[in-house]
């Protein structure tokens, strides 16, 4: 009989290996094995622990003597029987039945029950220290350390914690209502001091896309800080373009902002697909049109406010997706940052005169952000940079006229937002 902690094992090497969400993958694994559905909760819990723990996982197994660290099935079995023990969690007569398998003596594995994570940090500083305890890879940490972070450790701490959920209302909806009626349902709502349209969830977040007013599109789950971009965009009575739209989130909050069009653009057709499941759930098709396209090359050139969200990191979203740690590289960063700074001049060639860009990526490095908005700032001296208001979160030192959104302080995912005008 096959085990949760051998999915677990299962999924995240296959999550690795194919550099897809840890989602995705358990998605695709218990489709082809229904009979194991029940697993899911667990196969869950165990996943997650172990890609936001498994730089200390696997310290704590080499200083057993067991190594080298890999990301095959069956390191991945040990760090989860290693997390599990670390917890708590893990029963004697499962540990005998495992560990073997994974090459461990069950008596040593059990013996991390318990353990205080900080022992196996002793001796180690700097960013070495932070690296181990928090799971993340070095140049993730110097990173983030040159991006000054306020309180680093912090935020390095929430990106390891379930996200704060948020929900977006559309307009003309009363929100103590909806609160009455979600909390019947059990998804507890609290309207955002900040956003009139926000609400965060506090409980019940697992039924928030089950209730019919879900269905019905009279709100949307989106993160707070994903919600201010389009805020920041105030595209009141205009006309709005977003050409790296995704499933059309922040498209369709331009929209229920009052845009007067929307032009929603992505070069993946299964985004568009997604783009048009949201379109059609919140009855927006007379607003937003989708468009199949590059935005490396200027295709949209009539619009007087542009969102450009284009692919990043991630980093500031390790919350809900926590594998991305074991993949990403240095050389992805340099990928994205050299994407969003050719697409965000695409953009900037495109615009008319007196229109606003927005970049927003959900991101905190330097290299990507700052480095960005500077590249850009030199090479098109017809745009200047202005406030992105309403201004919520904190302004990073190197770049007082911008924002950043900080877990740990704000309660939202990582973003970081600074507006352009072209003169
Ligand atoms: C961060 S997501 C956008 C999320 C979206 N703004 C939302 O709120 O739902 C970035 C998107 O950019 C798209 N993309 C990547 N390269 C692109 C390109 N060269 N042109 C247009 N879209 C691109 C990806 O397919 C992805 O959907």
């Amino acid at each position: 009989m096959v085990l949760p902690e051998e999915v677990a094992a299962r999924v995240l090497a296959e999550t690795v290996r194919s550099r897809t969400s840890l989602r995705d993958t358990a998605t695709r694994f218990f489709s082809r094995h229904p009979e194991l559905d029940y697993m899911k909760p667990v196969v869950r819990v165990l996943t997650l622990g172990v890609a936001r723990n498994y730089i200390l996982l696997d310290r704590v197994l080499t200083s057993l003597g067991y190594g080298p660290a890999s990301h095959s099935t069956r390191w991945m079995l040990a760090r989860t029987l290693a997390y599990e023990a670390i917890s708590g969690k893990l029963k004697p007569s499962r540990a005998r039945r495992l560990a073997p398998r994974a090459g461990l003596d069950p008596e040593k594995i059990l013996e991390l029950r318990g353990a205080d994570p900080g022992e196996f940090v002793r001796g180690l500083s700097g960013v070495e220290r932070l690296s181990v305890l928090y799971s993340f890879p070095r140049w993730m940490i110097e990173e983030l350390m040159e991006a000054e972070i306020p309180e680093l450790p912090k935020l390095l701490a929430a990106l390891n914690r379930d996200p704060v959920r948020w929900i977006r209302v559309k307009p003309g909806v009363d929100m103590e209502r909806l609160r009455e009626r979600l909390g019947r349902q059990g998804v507890v709502i609290e309207p955002d001091r900040d956003l009139p349209d926000v609400a965060r969830i506090v409980s019940g977040d697992s039924m928030a896309a089950r209730t019919e007013e879900y269905q019905k599109g009279l709100y949307v789950i989106q993160d707070k800080a994903s919600a201010l971009v389009s805020w920041v965009a105030s595209p009141s009575g205009k006309v709005a373009v977003d050409p790296t739209a995704g499933a059309a989130v922040k498209a369709s909050h331009m929209a229920w902002l009052g845009a007067r069009y929307v032009v929603a653009g992505d070069v993946k057709p299964s985004r568009l697909v997604e783009a048009k499941r949201t379109r059609a759930r919140l009855s927006i098709g007379h607003l937003v049109d989708l468009v199949a396209g590059d935005a490396r090359s200027p295709y949209l050139r009539r619009f007087d406010t542009a969102i450009v969200d284009p692919p990043c990191t991630d980093i500031g979203r390790l919350q809900y997706e926590p594998e991305v740690k074991l993949w990403l590289g240095r050389g992805d960063l340099h990928y994205f940052r050299r994407l969003q700074l050719r697409i965000v001049s695409a953009v900037a060639e495109a615009a008319p005169p007196r229109s606003t860009i927005v970049y927003s990526v959900c991101t905190l490095t330097r290299s990507e952000t700052i480095w960005v908005v500077r590249r850009l700032l030199e090479r098109h001296q017809e745009l200047e940079l202005v406030e992105p208001e309403p201004v919520l979160g904190e302004r990073p030192r190197r770049l007082p006229r911008s924002q950043r959104l900080l877990p740990h302080l704000h309660g939202t995912q990582g973003f970081f937002i600074a507006k352009l005008v072209k003169l």
